[in-house]
C-alpha cells in the first residue's frame, strides 16, 4: 500500500481525531496516552491551529527556596535532566544565608510605533518633538483603548520619540520615526495589551507627524522593567573533596569574569541561567520566547554580549551573587488562564503578582547559575549527568519499570570498564536481563 506523503486537503477543518488519523500514514500513530485527550486536547485546539495533541514535558518542583523571607517550592517544566535537582541544590546554598533578596520595577510593557515620512532629518526631529509635546493626548488615547487595565490601576506611563537612523543616505527624504509607549500592564504579560494600544494610537501619531505607520508592535526588550535578585553563599558550603570552599569561591568569580570577557562563554553561562527561568515560565503558562528574547537582548545591552549575573568575594570570604534582567511574565491572561497546570503552578507559589513571579524566577535563575558554576569549576558536570543519561538510554532501548534502574546501573558500570555509553549497549544489556531467569 503506497504511503501518503501529503496531508489531506482541508486538514485544518478536520476534527482533532481525524487530524491524528491523517498523520498515521506520514508519521506513525501518535501515542494517545502521552499526547493528550479530553480537556488537554481541547485546550490545544483553542490555543493553536491544526492541533494534533500535546507533547509531554516533565513538570517538577524545585524545593528549598527562600525568596524575600518566604519559603517556596517552585514548579519547573523542562525536558533537561539535572535542572530541577541543580535548582534545588542552589536554593539550599542561598537559604543557609537567609535566601534571596529581590526587587522589581513596575510591570512596564512597551510598544513601538514605527513610522515613515518623506522628510529630512530636521523635519523628522521636529515631528518627534510634536509627538513628545502631545504626550498627554496620546496617553489619554492609550488609556481609552485599555479601560479594564486602567480600572485595575494600570495604563499609560510615558513615551519616547526620536528619529531612527536606518542607514538611508543623508540626501534621501525617506526618514523613519520611532515612538515607544510605556504601559503599566499590572499582572498581565502585556504584549497583547500594548499591541492593542499601539494600533489604536498609531493614526493619532500619523496625524500629528504627517508620517505613515510602518508597524506597531511590542518590543520584547522590555528595557524599562527590570528584576533583580541577590544572595550570599558561605564558602564552606561550596567545598568539594579536593576543593576547599575558598578555592571554589575564587574559581566561580573567575568563571563569571570569563563570561563577561568572552561572548561565546557568556551565551552558555546565560543559557544555564535560562534553564531555570524558562522552566518556571513554562510551568506557569508563560511565553518562554519572550522571556528568552528579553534576557538575551539585555545581556547584549552594553554593546557586547555579557553575563546576566555578577559575582564577587564577600568580606567574609563568601560568594556574593546577583542577577538583573527584564522578565516579562504574567499571572493573568493568555495561556495562563486556560492552562490548569499553570493555575496549579501559580497556586503552589501562593498566587503571586506578575512582579513577584518575575522575582522568584530571577532567584531560580541565580540558583541555577551558581549550581552550574560550582559543578563546572570543580568536578565538571558530566559526572552528575552520567546516571541520568544511562537511565534515558535504558528507556530509549525499551526498558520499562524496574528494568530502567537495572540496565542504567549496568550501563554505568560497563562504561567505566570501557564500553560505549550508547543505546545499543543498553539494548544488549536489556536483552541479557530479559533472557536471565527471574531469581538469578
Ligand atoms: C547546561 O544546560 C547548562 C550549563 O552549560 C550552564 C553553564 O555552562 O554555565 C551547565
Amino acid at each position: 500500500v503506497p504511503v501518503p506523503r501529503t496531508l489531506p486537503g482541508g486538514f485544518r477543518k478536520l476534527a482533532v481525531d481525524d487530524r491524528r488519523a491523517a498523520l498515521v500514514g506520514l508519521a506513525g500513530t501518535l501515542p494517545l496516552e502521552s499526547t493528550g485527550s479530553g480537556d488537554a486536547l481541547q485546550m490545544a485546539e483553542l490555543l493553536v491551529e491544526n492541533a494534533v495533541g500535546v507533547i509531554p514535558i516533565p513538570l517538577g518542583v524545585a524545593t528549598g527556596f527562600v525568596v524575600d523571607g518566604e519559603a517556596l517550592h517552585v514548579p519547573m517544566a523542562t525536558e533537561e535532566a539535572s535542572v530541577i535537582a541543580a535548582a534545588s541544590y542552589g536554593a539550599r546554598l542561598f537559604a543557609a544565608r537567609g535566601g534571596f533578596v529581590t526587587a522589581a520595577d513596575a510591570a512596564i510593557a512597551t510598544v513601538q510605533i514605527i513610522l515613515q515620512a518623506d522628510a529630512n532629518r530636521e523635519e523628522l526631529a521636529a515631528a518627534a518633538a510634536q509627538v513628545r509635546t502631545a504626550a498627554r493626548r496620546i496617553g489619554a488615547a492609550v488609556d481609552a483603548a485599555l479601560p479594564t487595565l486602567v480600572a485595575r490601576g494600570g495604563g499609560f506611563r510615558g513615551l519616547f520619540a526620536d528619529l531612527l537612523d536606518t542607514g538611508e543616505p543623508g540626501e534621501t527624504r525617506a526618514g523613519t520615526l520611532k515612538v515607544e509607549i510605556d504601559v503599566d500592564v499590572r499582572d498581565a504579560m502585556g504584549a497583547n495589551k500594548v499591541n492593542t494600544a499601539g494600533e489604536h494610537v498609531a493614526s493619532l501619531i500619523e496625524e500629528l507627524t504627517g508620517a505613515r505607520r510602518l508597524m506597531a508592535i511590542v518590543t520584547n526588550a522590555s528595557p524599562r522593567s527590570l528584576v533583580r535578585a541577590q544572595g550570599n553563599v558561605a564558602a564552606g558550603l561550596l567545598a568539594r573533596p579536593g576543593w576547599p570552599g575558598a578555592d571554589v569561591v575564587h574559581r566561580i568569580v573567575a568563571a563569571a569574569g570569563v563570561a563577561d570577557a568572552d561572548p561565546h562563554r557568556a551565551v552558555t553561562h546565560n543559557k544555564g541561567i535560562m534553564n531555570g527561568i524558562s522552566a518556571v515560565a513554562l510551568a506557569t503558562g508563560n511565553d518562554t520566547r519572550a522571556v528568552e528574547a528579553a534576557a538575551h537582548g539585555w545581556a547584549a545591552a552594553r554593546g557586547a554580549y555579557q553575563s546576566l549575573s555578577s559575582y564577587q568575594v564577600g568580606a567574609d570570604g563568601s560568594l556574593e551573587c546577583a542577577i538583573e534582567l527584564p522578565l516579562p511574565v504574567g499571572t493573568v491572561g493568555g495561556a495562563v488562564d486556560l492552562n490548569p497546570v499553570a493555575q496549579m503552578s501559580l497556586r503552589l507559589l501562593g498566587d503571586p503578582s506578575s512582579r513577584r513571579l518575575a522575582r522568584i524566577a530571577a532567584a531560580v535563575g541565580l540558583a541555577q547559575n551558581v549550581a552550574a558554576l560550582r559543578a563546572l569549576v570543580t568536578e565538571g558536570i558530566q559526572a552528575g549527568h552520567m546516571r541520568l543519561h544511562a537511565a534515558r538510554l535504558a528507556f530509549a532501548s525499551g526498558a520499562r519499570g524496574d528494568e530502567v534502574d537495572v540496565v542504567a546501573g549496568e550501563l554505568v558500570a560497563s562504561a567505566a570498564a570501557g564500553s560505549p555509553m550508547a543505546r545499543t549497549t543498553a539494548g544488549d544489556l536489556l536483552r541479557r536481563l530479559r533472557a536471565t531467569p527471574a531469581g538469578d
